[in-house]
């Protein structure tokens, strides 16, 4: 978590402070017009500081919603609630020997719903279900079938309405998967080989595969007690894994690609018999630079910016074992996120945001990808606002992949205030901003839930 002690301390900026409570307001301003087909429930989750609970992590503050209801063009409500979790309790995650209590999670990276159901998720740890007023059910294990963790990025197949996630560990199994039904089943659980513990935070699927990043982050037994225990490692190496989803039990190919580490997936899909994969990558040195400061809060000398990435693209083959690397642009760029029908097939457009690594003084702004043309679109806030994240909501009725919307909270630098900013995902042009009643500080990831 970054609570007020370590912005003094390290000097970040405002809107990396915790609120200090939960709050209720209705009938927002807005200014310019939220479109009436906008019906549901933006929800975005993000660590935060329990007042009087300290911790030097950046990243393990339990999670905290917040959540817009919007109605035929009016904004009802927002209000904010922390998950009750057992790291909102205080309850440790982690024994002296690595073992994990999996309902001591912080829930604080993702919210998504399935199946009627809504799961507030984080990297170690069960999932906690939550109502759409934000109030805690509880951990959710699935009637007792899920025995790991289960990672903040999911991936909803569009044409079956399963559920394909994973879970990682810091002893064996160190990687497992898992597939829900539609209707929220889990009904299928398998071990994947791997050498070692490695950090996973993301995955992808096509139509018929799922894709590893067995990648070289690995688990530190030397640095136990941290709330995350991984570093990067030389001797690991880096390997992309392709596996059949449809086919239980079939084998993983492995593709050997440079040493990296990817937080986020855009997309992948299946193409001439071979994978497409777009995600978000670090070097050695840019991703090094990023983890001093969210697992130690330390800044390394010299650095004025941490954590740099960028969208990349590789082609695996599997005909020659052969992976191909390419970069897809030079801007620094995080969150990629798209039309939610189309993940694991063939998607037109990524939308990203810039500006928003720890330390950056550049102005943030949404990047709309067309990866069909290569060319881009970019909507700036200005020098003083950051944001988040943008969620790609579609229209209904629609004819084209971009006829919707993108939802993202905007937040002055010094945090003080916020909005929901709702831009046509067409041109990336605002046509509403919803006023919050408070500053909500930078998180992670969110979604939209509509009604129907
Ligand atoms: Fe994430």
């Amino acid at each position: 978590m970054i609570d007020a002690d370590t912005v003094e301390r390290y000097g970040l900026p405002g809107h990396l402070r915790s609120v200090p409570d939960e709050i209720d307001a209705h009938d927002l301003h807005v200014t310019g017009t939220l479109p009436p087909e906008l019906n549901g429930r933006y929800i975005r989750n993000g660590p935060n500081a329990v007042p009087g609970m300290t911790s030097a992590h950046a990243q393990v503050g339990p999670g905290m919603l917040h959540g817009v209801r919007l109605r035929q063009g009016r904004a009802e409500w927002y209000r904010n609630r922390w998950v009750r979790t057992g790291a909102f309790e205080g309850r440790p995650f982690a024994g002296p020997d690595g073992r994990l209590d999996l309902t001591a999670t912080s829930a604080n990276t993702h919210v998504v719903h399935h199946a009627g159901r809504i799961l507030a998720l984080v990297e170690i740890g069960l999932p906690h279900q939550v109502t759409l007023d934000l109030g805690t059910v509880g951990p959710c294990d699935f009637g007792g079938r899920l025995a790991t963790a289960m990672t903040a990025h999911p991936k909803l197949d569009p044409a079956t309405g399963d559920l394909h996630f994973f879970g990682y560990g810091m002893r064996p199994p160190f990687l497992t998967y898992h597939r829900l039904d539609s209707a929220g089943r889990l009904v299928h659980s398998r071990e994947v080989a791997v050498p070692a513990g490695t950090m996973m935070h993301d995955f992808a699927i096509t139509e018929h595969h799922v894709v590893w990043l067995d990648l070289p982050v690995t688990f530190q037994r030397h640095l136990v007690g941290r709330a995350m225990p991984y570093m990067w490692d030389d001797a690991y190496g880096a390997r992309l894994g392709v596996m059949r989803h449809d086919r239980p039990g079939a084998p993983v190919q492995w593709f050997e690609i440079d040493p990296c580490f990817v937080f986020h997936v855009g997309n992948a899909y299946e193409e001439d018999g071979r994978i497409v994969l777009d995600a978000v990558r670090y070097t050695k040195a840019e991703f090094t630079s990023m983890w001093s400061l969210l697992s130690e809060m330390v800044v390394p000398p010299g650095r004025t910016t941490v954590g740099r990435a960028r969208l990349h693209r590789w082609t695996l083959d599997s005909g020659t074992a052969g992976a191909a690397e390419q970069p897809l642009d030079d801007r620094v760029v995080e969150f990629p996120t798209l039309d939610e029908e189309r993940v694991g097939r063939p998607a037109r457009y990524l939308y990203t945001v810039t500006g928003t690594e720890p330390l950056s003084r550049d102005e943030c702004a949404i990047v709309k990808y067309d990866t069909f043309t290569g060319t881009t679109t970019a909507h700036g806030l200005g020098p003083d606002t950051m944001i988040g994240e943008a969620v790609f909501v579609p229209a209904p009725g629609r004819r084209n992949e971009d006829d919707g919307w993108l939802m993202t909270i905007a937040t002055t630098r010094d945090g003080t205030a916020s909005r929901l900013l709702v831009l046509d995902a067409a041109d990336v042009r605002p046509v509403a901003a919803v006023d919050l009643p408070r500053g909500v500080p930078s998180g992670f990831h969110g979604s939209w839930i509509p009604d129907d």
